[in-house]
């Protein structure tokens, strides 16, 4: 095509992607770049502004690396990283949450009851629970992937007081799909604010760095689709404005005081009290 103008370019742009192989990338790349002229042509973009954007994406670019993803970061607080949770929940399924940075795959496999605690400071909690279908009947042979930050905010990647894996692990559900983690209290914690997703656009919004105290949870089991999701603390005063949009009503939890004399001395807690969240976990068939 030599008459390029306002009218054709955008279908003619469309069109050069016609010939990708494969229907779904077909479709997601031609779709994309719709929507990018839709976009410009919404907002009149003018020259100065396309630059700056080319400029800021360098600047995301520049300060990622292999332990760090600052385009997951502007994925996240752009809220894409939770729609994307979102459109991939079942209905009748808990809901899906930000993966976030922190997972490593190969945590160390744990007994269940599993026990987290080891030489870290914190409040000493459990959390307990059951994994089932959406029909409610438990899933026996279900996996729990757990991970949470320490007392100081820091996941043990960051930490080097931490020993390797704190506080994370692997753990098999009992015949009833039931699970228990004897773990610490986690705590709220803020964003990465040294990069171009704080210092050029949230910030700048008004809006606050931190997340709201949460346990990371992938739960998967033969047959059903993989959860990845968070559990939020109802007291933790982040959870109204998750720097992440993170929350979700059905993964916010409770630690109530229960009875359980056995349990405390296992925690290391005078008892016979112990603080207890309690939350299951339905996964949708796959
Ligand atoms: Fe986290």
């Amino acid at each position: 095509m030599r008459n390029l103008t306002l009218d054709n370019i955008t279908a003619a742009a469309v069109d050069s992607f016609a010939g990708l192989p494969d229907a779904r990338q077909r479709e997601l790349v031609q779709t994309l770049v719709r929507h990018l002229h839709a976009y410009a042509r919404e907002v009149k973009l003018s020259h100065p502004e396309w630059r700056a954007a080319m400029a800021f994406l360098h600047r995301v670019g520049d300060i990622s690396n292999a332990e760090r993803s600052e385009f997951s970061l502007l994925s996240d607080v752009t809220g894409l990283s939770s729609l994307v949770d979102l459109l991939g929940s079942h209905p009748q399924a808990t809901p899906g949450s930000v993966l976030g940075p922190f997972h490593t795959v190969g945590s160390p496999w744990k007994d269940n009851p599993a026990h987290l605690i080891g030489d870290n400071a914190g409040e000493r909690v459990l959390l307990r629970g059951r994994v089932t279908g959406t029909d409610g009947q438990p899933l026996k042979d279900a996996v729990l992937d757990f991970w949470q930050n320490a007392a100081n905010g820091l996941y043990w990647q960051l930490d080097a007081a931490q020993p390797r894996d704190n506080l994370r692990c692997q753990m098999r559900v009992d015949l009833q799909g039931g699970y228990e983690i004897a773990t610490i209290r986690p705590v709220p914690y803020q964003i990465p604010t040294d990069g171009p997703a704080w210092v050029d656009l949230v910030e700048p919004a008004g809006r606050g760095s931190w997340r709201p105290a949460h346990f990371h949870v992938i739960v998967s089991a033969p047959g059903h689709r993989t959860l990845v999701t968070e559990l939020f603390d109802a007291e933790d005063p982040y959870l109204e404005r998750d720097a992440v949009f993170g929350v979700r009503e059905a993964l916010i939890g409770r630690y109530a005081e229960e009875h359980d004399p056995a349990a405390a001395q296992r925690l290391g807690l005078p008892g016979p009290g112990v603080p207890v969240m309690r939350m299951d976990f339905r996964l949708a068939p796959a």
